[in-house]
């Protein structure tokens, strides 16, 4: 009788949760599941016929209406069921910060606290670098959309996409998204001094958010975002002074790589394509859907054939759908928008 029980309450429980969002529907969700344990116990008890003799043996079945003291009694017996179902989910919902922090998990609601706008770390990234945070969120509305649909975990990709770049609030003028068009911090520099300095924005961003105690599913966003990929633009600038030089000495390109690792899951294989598209859709003179579509096919074979997307288990079958969302994406936000000129990736 009681595991009739328990099991209604963990089935409903369990087929109403789906994603909550806010508090108020993980105490809806309770609500429900507790009618459905009432209405459950009645039905069970009806069937086993247990509570009748019980109810039959009581003197107030000697007055009239029994049947109704019975209804009753059951109602109330019900209710109390009910009742502790209503209160299990009113103590999940305070103790659900505890349970994420015990078991490593996050719930879309504290990924929603995480993507808030007031967060402390995305508030300094928007005063230190308001470039690299504007960039971060439409990075984080196409790369939402992408992993929605190829049924990955659109909320955590936003999330992570929020602050994938927040190393760069130590040094913002070295990226492009944040410099004016006279200012290139890089004209002082060697390219592998440049290359140094934007490839740390990956390390110095996973430090910070463990120091802010972000959770490891979104520092690893952070870690992965530019996976194992090649600084481009600084490898052939240094392989082009290298050939002008006197000793026209081969530049490794293992100098000029991020770390790693590799994206390894396909949230984090979504936004490194978002991030990289989003980027380079600033160059482009006079963007429309077929130069979009062209761009993100280009970028896409290029990190595919560079063995970016080895570990994440992405299909090829999911990069088109990827692809598609992004290419529709960027079209939105490029409909009857200034073009942009002039621009190098960031
Ligand atoms: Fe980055
Ligand atoms: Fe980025």
């Amino acid at each position: 009788m009681e595991f009739v029980t328990l099991c209604a309450a963990s089935c409903a429980t369990a087929l109403l949760v789906g994603r909550i969002r806010t508090r108020s529907r993980l105490i809806y969700v309770g609500l429900a599941s507790g009618a459905i344990v009432a209405l459950t116990h009645i039905g069970a008890d009806t069937i086993v016929g247990r509570a009748v003799p019980a109810v039959l043996e009581s003197d107030a079945l000697a007055a009239t209406g029994g049947w109704w003291h019975y209804l009753s009694w059951l109602l109330g017996e019900s209710l109390r069921v009910g009742v502790f179902a209503v209160l299990a989910a009113a103590l999940v919902a305070g103790a659900l910060p505890i349970i994420e922090k015990i078991f490593g998990v996050q719930t879309d609601l504290s990924l929603l606290e995480l993507g808030d706008a007031s967060h402390p770390l995305l508030r300094q990234l928007a005063q230190r670098a308001p470039g690299t945070y504007n960039h971060s969120i439409n990075v984080a509305a196409i790369a939402e959309a992408a992993a929605d649909t190829i049924g990955a975990h659109g909320l955590l990709t936003r999330v992570g996409a929020y602050f994938h770049d927040i190393g760069k609030m130590f040094k913002p003028n070295y990226f492009v998204e944040n410099q004016d068009a006279n200012d290139n911090c890089h004209d002082a520099l060697q390219p592998a001094m440049s290359t140094l300095v934007i490839i740390a924005h990956v390390k110095d961003g996973a430090d910070l958010a463990r120091q802010h105690h972000l959770p490891k599913r979104i520092v690893d966003f952070i870690e992965q975002h530019h996976g194992t990929t090649l600084v481009e633009y600084f490898f052939r600038e240094a392989s082009k002074r290298s050939q002008e030089a006197a000793n026209k000495e081969e530049v490794s390109e293992t100098a000029f790589r991020y770390p790693g690792p590799k994206p390894q899951t396909r949230e984090a294989a979504v936004l490194m394509l978002a991030d990289s598209v989003e980027s380079a859709s600033r160059t482009l003179v006079e963007p429309n859907a077929a130069r979009l579509q062209s761009l993100v096919d280009k970028i896409a074979m290029k990190k595919l054939l560079d063995g970016q997307f080895d570990e994440c288990g992405l299909t090829l079958q999911q990069l088109e759908q990827v692809k598609s969302s992004l290419v529709k994406s960027l079209t939105a936000i490029y409909h009857g928008r200034v073009k942009y000129s002039g621009q190098a990736t960031a």
